[in-house]
């Protein structure tokens, strides 16, 4: 009944064109500003995966729903939560928290590795107010770190080795972000970008917008520095996912 968007079939096309010689480059077609990425039971079917969460998340979530605030939600929370797990990490950064629902996935998951620190930055004080008060009703607040601030300036301040930093500030910001995250990150570590597909608008030629550019940059130097191994995972608005090698 879903039939793929265009802008979906072209960029599968592209890639199976692509896939015998890896120095073919990525030519992008037009596609529609935003493009219907997946089939619509298949985020539903992720979410009733995601096992029984605090009511705490639950509450976050109903709340960014009211107020139309661009969460993570539950698929990739649960994602990021199993991540630093197994990366078993003690020390993570993450840079534009918004009102701390990404923040708490990865404040439950350093708890239970044996504690450590979790750094929410968001130059908002408001935001920053209301994520004291979720991340304190979540009983985690002996791992949280706040800071109220430009994120990338604050990561430079508060310096640092970190076994995972995850970066959700304003798109157009995210290439500047990387040479600071970057050397704030430990050999093993992992990076996270969220939104690397953009709802599609990365690969609509006709998208010049700041923000494409900046995710589509990031993107770019991200997969071509040799420091890292990079992959773009296809969960929601895509996770671009990168261990730093050496
Ligand atoms: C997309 S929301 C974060 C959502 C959060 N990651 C989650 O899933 O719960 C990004 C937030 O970071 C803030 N922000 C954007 N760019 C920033 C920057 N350069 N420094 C600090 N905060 C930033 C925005 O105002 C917004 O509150």
């Amino acid at each position: 009944m879903h039939e793929p968007s265009g802008a979906v079939e072209s960029a599968r096309t592209a890639h199976e064109v692509g896939a015998g010689s890896t120095s073919e480059p990525f030519s992008p077609s037009p596609a529609p500003k935003r493009a219907e990425l997946y089939h619509p039971q298949l985020l539903p079917y992720l979410e009733s995966l995601v096992p029984p969460r605090p009511s705490v998340l639950q509450a976050m979530e109903a709340h960014a729903k009211a107020t139309n605030f661009p969460i993570v939600g539950p698929v990739v929370g649960q994602f990021f939560y199993v991540l630093t797990r197994m990366l078993g990490a003690r020390r993570v950064f993450e840079l534009g928290s918004g009102f701390g629902y990404s923040t708490a996935w990865f404040a439950l998951a350093v708890r239970e590795n044996g504690g450590g620190e979790v750094h929410h930055v968001v130059w908002d004080e408001s935001l920053s107010q209301q994520a004291r008060e979720f991340l304190g009703q979540l009983g985690v607040l002996e791992v949280m770190r706040f800071h109220v601030g430009e994120a990338v300036q604050t990561l430079q301040q508060v310096g640092g080795e970190y076994d995972l930093i995850f970066c959700d500030i304003d798109k157009d910001g995210y290439p500047a972000s990387l040479p600071v995250i970057k050397r704030h990150l430990r050999v093993g570590g992992v990076v996270l970008y969220d939104n690397a597909l953009w709802s599609g608008r990365v690969w609509d030629e006709s998208d010049t917008s700041a923000a494409t550019q900046g995710i589509r940059e990031l993107t770019q130097m991200l997969t071509r520095d040799t420091d890292f191994a990079t992959t773009l995972l296809p969960l929601r608005d895509g996770v671009l996912m990168a261990v730093k090698l050496r």
